[in-house]
């Protein structure tokens, strides 16, 4: 099999676990890893890495020859609350990045893209409950504005030159290997390590901030699944809805709570708050569903009870 991957921003909390994934499923050495810095022992040592630049369209073009890579996944980007503060840095990673390895298909150079959107391209004025997969989008944080640029581009791309291209919208995702960064949905990854270290959280979103969520093995299983399949099955060029679960963090503590009963959880939020409240609470991803098989597995009881079993070791 002729396939070469390269993932760009792979020390990321869903580059590390796609890495390993993607790995185990081709062979190590099929699968070049790429980040700004280097990443852990684990996945420097599993196969072959480089430190790369997104943003440097040399760089980026040098690694794919010399690899002969076919699919790229960009994982690299910067997230809602660190984007709020560096809006130009958040603006300049965001785009330049996709634009190379849009640029790098378009010319030919790699086969299929892999580049996740995400909720945050929807803002207050789309409908909240089950957003449909074509609505009112007014994104009102710099990382939603490239997102849903993104997007745009990505249609305009494969209609234009034929490439292509695939994504899907992430909701948060909450996993136990490596922690998010700089995230709005970040707390429903923190919550599961203060419960173990100190039985207690202070929350930066209330208590009544309904945000769709995604365990990592979900996620990774739908980010594959949109690579594997059948081209004529993409019919979405922008970016496919995609939901699992939708919960707040009274619903977190009371599913912790099940297994660590003594937790508790106080509310302090902060700027972070306005930025959940223009995002839905949860998504309509029946276009996923139906046009390439999407299906989650994990509940959020299912996903807590997992959650607290491998973290558990880290805090004994
Ligand atoms: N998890 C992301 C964030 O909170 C949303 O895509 O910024």
């Amino acid at each position: 099999m002729k396939k070469r991957i390269l993932i760009i921003g792979a020390c990321g909390q869903i580059g590390t676990e796609l890495t390993a994934f993607l790995r185990n499923k081709y062979g190590a050495h099929k699968v070049v890893a790429s980040d700004i810095r280097e990443g852990d022992d684990e996945l420097m040592e599993s196969g072959p890495f480089e430190v790369l630049d997104a943003m440097d369209y040399d760089a980026v073009q040098d690694i794919v020859i010399n690899y002969e890579i076919t699919d790229v996944y960009l994982m690299a980007a910067m997230l809602s609350a660190t984007g709020e503060k560096f809006p130009m840095k958040a603006w300049n990673l965001n785009m330049n990045s996709l634009f190379n390895v849009l640029n790098l298909a378009k010319e030919g150079k790699v086969d299929k893209v892999f580049w996740p959107s995400s909720i945050a391209v929807f803002g207050s004025t789309t409908p909240k409950q089950d957003t449909p997969q074509r609505t009112v989008m007014e994104p009102s944080t710099v990382y939603g504005i490239s997102k849903q640029t993104g997007e745009r581009w990505c249609e305009y791309y494969n209609k234009r030159f034929g490439v292509d291209v695939r994504s899907i919208r992430y909701p948060g995702i909450i996993s136990y290997k490596t922690l998010p960064g700089g995230g709005t949905t970040d707390y429903a990854v923190d919550i599961y390590h203060k419960a173990l270290k100190h039985k207690k959280y202070i929350c930066f979103l209330n208590a009544e901030t309904t945000l769709p969520m995604m365990y990592m093995e979900d996620a990774i299983r739908a980010t594959v699944g949109i690579m594997e399949a059948d081209e004529k099955d993409i019919k979405i060029k922008s970016s496919y809805n995609l939901s699992a679960m939708s919960f707040n963090p009274e619903d977190v503590t009371a599913s912790i709570k099940k297994h660590i009963p003594e937790f508790t959880i106080s509310y302090e939020p902060d700027f972070r708050q306005e930025i959940a409240d223009s995002w839905p609470s949860s998504i309509d991803d029946s276009k996923a569903r139906e046009d390439w098989g999407w299906q989650h597995k994990y509940s959020l009881d299912e996903m807590t009870e997992e959650m607290l079993k491998n973290l558990k070791g880290e805090y004994k």
